[in-house]
């Protein structure tokens, strides 16, 4: 038992002992690769940088495209497709949440009106984002323009459904406002494919 133990730590001390010599060949050989790549993230920051500045709503491009990764690389087209994932997020998360609004109220008139902005919301989840998100991968910039602006048009009309009705006014006033400026960013970033 024990002189089998010592042949497996053996054999595990020397495959380890390969590995470590793997690594710094391989550390050698990519040195580099390694080098560029520190670069590319250096420039991925700056880059994000200048894409927001022509967005209208820099902050929140930042801290949209600083957490998530830009793929399928860091280019225009990679930052249209994570404000398009990040719409759909979010997009899906304030159905989530009107659904359940829907299920909580005894109040006909509210509830009316909240499932008239699930009906705005059910179309872009399942239908218009998801068509945006293919368009930008396909290259197809102008029908992801045309997409967004209709997902656009249909939460103003939710927002609209509870303008003036008072305290109902704020269910949900703050996520249509996030979601209307993370529209605003993406159709300004396909702007910017559309010119380039
Ligand atoms: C909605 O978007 C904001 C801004 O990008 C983000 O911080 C938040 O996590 C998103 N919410 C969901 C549910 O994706
Ligand atoms: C707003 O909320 C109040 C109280 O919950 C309710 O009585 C009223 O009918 C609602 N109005 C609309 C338009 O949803």
């Amino acid at each position: 038992m024990r002189s089998f133990s010592f042949a497996s730590v053996l054999s595990y001390s020397t495959s380890s002992f390969q590995v470590l010599h793997l690594l710094l060949v391989a550390s050698l050989l990519f040195r580099p690769t390694h080098q560029s790549s520190d670069l590319g993230t250096t420039s991925k920051g700056d880059f994000i940088d200048q894409i927001c500045r022509k967005t209208p709503f820099y902050d929140l491009c930042m801290a949209t495209l600083h957490s998530n990764p830009l793929t399928p690389k860091p280019d225009l087209k990679g930052a249209a497709l994570v404000m398009v994932n990040n719409l759909l997020a979010n997009a899906s998360d304030t159905l989530n949440y009107i659904e359940g609004l829907i299920k909580q109220t005894s109040d006909q008139q509210l509830e009316q009106a909240l499932a008239f902005c699930a009906e705005s919301y059910i179309p872009i989840v399942k239908y218009i984002l998801p068509q945006a998100a293919d368009a930008v991968s396909q290259g197809r910039f102008g029908f992801a323009s045309y997409c967004v602006s209709d997902a656009a048009k249909e939460i103003s009309n939710c927002d609209k459904k509870f303008s003036g009705s008072g305290q109902n006014k704020s269910l949900l006033e703050d996520r249509n406002g996030i979601l209307q400026k993370l529209v605003g960013v993406a159709a300004a970033i396909m702007k910017l494919l559309l010119k380039g």
